[in-house]
C-alpha cells in the first residue's frame, strides 16, 4: 500500500510517519518564515497590506500561505488575476515596474482570497523570488509559511503604530485601489528580536525560542552567477538559514 498523501493517510488509516499538511516544523504547524523588509521595504509593504489590511469584515489574508508546487500555468494565471489590467499594469511605471502580487503565485491562498498588489522594482521582486524559491525547494505541496517581517522600520504597513492608509492608491485589488479597512485593525502586531539582530513583527504571537527560517545571501551562487553572467541575478541567490525568536519586544 502506498500512501501518497496525508488525507490518503488519514483515509486509509495508515500508522507510518506522516507529516499533516503545514507540519514542517517540529510539533507541526508552519514554518515561520522571515522576509529582511531592509533591501524591499515596497514589497513588504504589499506582503504586509495582504495579511493585514484587507479586513472588510471576514478577516484580513493573514500571515499562513500554503505552497502547492503549481504548475507554471497556474503560477501565471495567478499573477494575472493579481497585476494583469489587462497587462501588467506597473509597466511604464518608472523604476516600479514590477508588479507584486500577496498572496504568493506560488500558494493556494492565491486562488482563495482576492489578491492585492503593488509596483516594486525588478530587484525587488527577483530578492523576494529568490528567497520564495529557497523555501520551496525544501518543501512539498501543503507545506505552509507563515510570513514574519523583519526590519520593517521602513514599510509603513508593517511598521508601528499600525496603519492600512491606502491614500496614494498603491495597493490594489481587484482592478482597482483597494479598499480601507472599514474600521481600524483590531489585533495587534507584534514584535521581536531574533538571534541574527533583526526586529521582526508578526501579527500571529511567537514564543521566545521560536525557530525561524530566514534568508542570506549565498555568496557561492554570487560568485557563480558573475562568472558565468556577468552579473547578479538575485533569484538564484538566496539559501535558508536558522534563526529564532529570541525576545519580546512589545506589542501594539
Ligand atoms: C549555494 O549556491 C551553490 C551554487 O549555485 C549551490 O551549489 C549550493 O547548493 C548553494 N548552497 C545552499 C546552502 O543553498
Amino acid at each position: 500500500m502506498v500512501c501518497k498523501t496525508w488525507f490518503s493517510l488519514v483515509a486509509l488509516g495508515c500508522t507510518v510517519l506522516a507529516t499533516p499538511p503545514g507540519g514542517t516544523e517540529p510539533g507541526g504547524g508552519p514554518t515561520i518564515i522571515e522576509f529582511d523588509c531592509s533591501d524591499t521595504p515596497e514589497l513588504c509593504n504589499n506582503m504586509c497590506w495582504g495579511a493585514f489590511c484587507t479586513d472588510q469584515g471576514d478577516g484580513a489574508i493573514g500571515q499562513t500561505l500554503t505552497y502547492d508546487a503549481p504548475s507554471p500555468d497556474t503560477t501565471n494565471a495567478r499573477y494575472k488575476a493579481a497585476c494583469q489590467t489587462p497587462k501588467n499594469r506597473c509597466s511604464g511605471n518608472g523604476d516600479y515596474n514590477s508588479c507584486d502580487e500577496y498572496p504568493f503565485k506560488q500558494t493556494n491562498e492565491a486562488d482563495i482570497e482576492d489578491a492585492v498588489s503593488r509596483c516594486v522594482t525588478t530587484n525587488a521582486q527577483s530578492i523576494q523570488g529568490g528567497k520564495i524559491s529557497a523555501f520551496t525547494q525544501k518543501h512539498k505541496a501543503l507545506d505552509q509559511m507563515l510570513i514574519t517581517f523583519g526590519n520593517p522600520g521602513d514599510s509603513k504597513f508593517c511598521n508601528y503604530p499600525p496603519t492600512c492608509d491606502n491614500k496614494d492608491g498603491a495597493e490594489w485589488q481587484n482592478g482597482g485601489p483597494a479598499p480601507e479597512p472599514k474600521n481600524p485593525p483590531k489585533n495587534k502586531r507584534h514584535y521581536y528580536l531574533t538571534a541574527r539582530g533583526t526586529e521582526l513583527a508578526s501579527g500571529v504571537k511567537l514564543p521566545v525560542g521560536k525557530r525561524v527560517t530566514s534568508f542570506e545571501v549565498n555568496q557561492t551562487a554570487v560568485e557563480g552567477n558573475i562568472r558565468r553572467l556577468g552579473k547578479r541575478d538575485h533569484f538564484t541567490e538566496y539559501q535558508t538559514v536558522d534563526n529564532e525568536v529570541v525576545e519580546y519586544l512589545f506589542s501594539v
